[in-house]
């Protein structure tokens, strides 16, 4: 038993851990690293098939994390009262170990029958999984296919270490040691949170033009393909401020402000670009407005034929791109257009003086307003072009980050 805790990686300290402990002998060996973790910062949260309860006890991760481990799908409290989902929606990375053959099992059939397989399939956040078992259950067809199906959705799976097993063999089938998981949940935790320190400016939804105080004219803009580029921007560790006419859910990690019009997001916009990396100007802002609001609600009886005198909204991210503080931003805009994609979006990406526009055609109706899906393409300052194929928006929020990212400065 090591006197000194295993060196914890840089990119976990402070990160909010979940450790899912399934029933295997190794399972002890999971206090050490929750103390690890625990004393270079971490928050640390244990869940426990029962199987593992038979090996090690819930007050010992009690005991060095200083939080209670949970132990079943009905031990809810005031903090996680649905605790399968609680710890999946609150981790920043999750560790499964030692993965038993049957826990794996579960896992790669999707089931949820326990609070460990349901907090697996309800994390957010990159998943580690440990495997750990006799060496002839190890190298068995079902268990490698298995761990297959999980790798391809993309969990992490850490290899067993050869050497002596509790069966008394020697064999392929040990838990790495804690350096070794805390490495791979380190490499799992960089490539996901590739925004962690940034700070991602967005808009979402229509504008509303005030006619007068029951009545405006807005756009059908849903918000949704901005709320997408929120959460995957929060997702990848980014501190996101939602500028937004729409409600949304609440997500973790976005600040949600709300708006109505034009003028008021550009006011918010002037401040919150202030130390900002990246804006993604994701709203359908309207481009005319009423000249005058009436003070009063406009009544049938008054006017028998309204007319409605518009004048035109200035244009948000050119007088954006004007401001000082924006001179660090990474500025996307977006288009909607019917017909010429390309050589429409080309003319406001030089105009508006972006970095990049991701354009959609909102001629179908199969993607774009008020879908879950979108498609388009996305056009950069630097002459790149990239298609984007029919995804839904989060898939396509995903890889519009994945696009940016590596063409943003230090
Ligand atoms: N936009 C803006 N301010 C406006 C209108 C649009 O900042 N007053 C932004 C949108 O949020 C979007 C991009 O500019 O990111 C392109 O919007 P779009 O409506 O396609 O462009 P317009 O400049 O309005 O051009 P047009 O309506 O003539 O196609």
């Amino acid at each position: 038993m090591p006197l000194d805790p295993a060196p914890v990686p840089e990119e976990l300290r402070g990160l909010r851990v979940a450790l899912l402990v399934a029933g295997g002998i190794a399972a002890y060996k999971l206090v050490d690293l929750a103390s690890a973790l625990t004393q270079a910062g971490c928050s640390v949260r244990v869940a426990m098939t029962a199987s593992a309860t038979r090996f090690i006890g819930a007050p010992s991760f009690q005991g060095v994390t200083g939080n209670p481990a949970l132990t079943g799908m009905w031990a809810g409290d005031a903090e996680a009262p649905e605790p399968h989902v609680f710890l999946g929606d609150w981790a920043q990375v999750v560790l499964l170990a030692p993965a038993t053959a049957n826990v794996i099992a579960r896992a790669a059939r999707g089931q949820s029958d326990d609070l460990v397989t349901a907090i697996l399939l309800a994390a957010r956040c990159p998943v580690v999984v440990a495997p750990a078992m006799n060496d002839a259950m190890w190298v068995k067809p079902a268990v490698q296919e298995n761990l297959k199906i999980l790798g391809g959705r993309g969990v992490v799976v850490v290899q067993p270490e050869a050497g002596h097993l509790a069966s008394g063999h020697a064999g392929t089938g040990r838990l790495p040691s804690a350096a070794a998981l805390m490495e791979a949940m380190a490499g799992a935790v960089r490539s996901r949170y590739d925004l962690a320190g940034r700070r991602v400016v967005v808009t979402a939804g229509g504008t509303r033009e005030p006619i007068d105080p029951v009545r405006y004219i807005g756009n059908y803009s849903s918000g949704k393909m901005g709320f997408a580029l929120a959460t995957a921007a929060a997702d990848r560790g980014a501190r996101v401020t939602l500028v937004t006419t729409v409600a949304h859910p609440d997500h973790r990690g976005v600040e949600v402000r709300h708006v109505e019009t034009a003028d008021d997001m550009l006011a918010d916009l002037r401040v919150q670009i202030r130390g900002a990396d990246i804006l993604v100007m994701a709203a359908a802002v309207a481009d005319f407005r009423p000249a005058q609001r009436a003070g009063h609600k406009i009544r049938r009886e008054e006017t028998p034929h309204l007319e409605l005198d518009l004048e035109p909204i200035p244009d948000l991210l050119a007088a954006l791109a004007n401001e000082p503080e924006a001179g660090g931003v990474f500025m996307v805009g977006f288009a909607a257009e019917g017909s010429d994609l390309d050589a429409k979006a080309a003319e406001k990406l030089k105009r508006k003086g972006l970095h990049a526009i991701v354009a959609n055609d909102i001629s179908r109706r199969d993607i774009g307003f008020g879908s879950e899906y979108n498609e388009g393409v996305m056009l950069f300052a630097d002459g790149a072009r990239e298609t984007l194929p029919r995804m839904t928006k989060r898939e396509m929020a995903d890889r519009i980050l994945d696009l940016i990212v590596p063409r943003l400065q230090d």
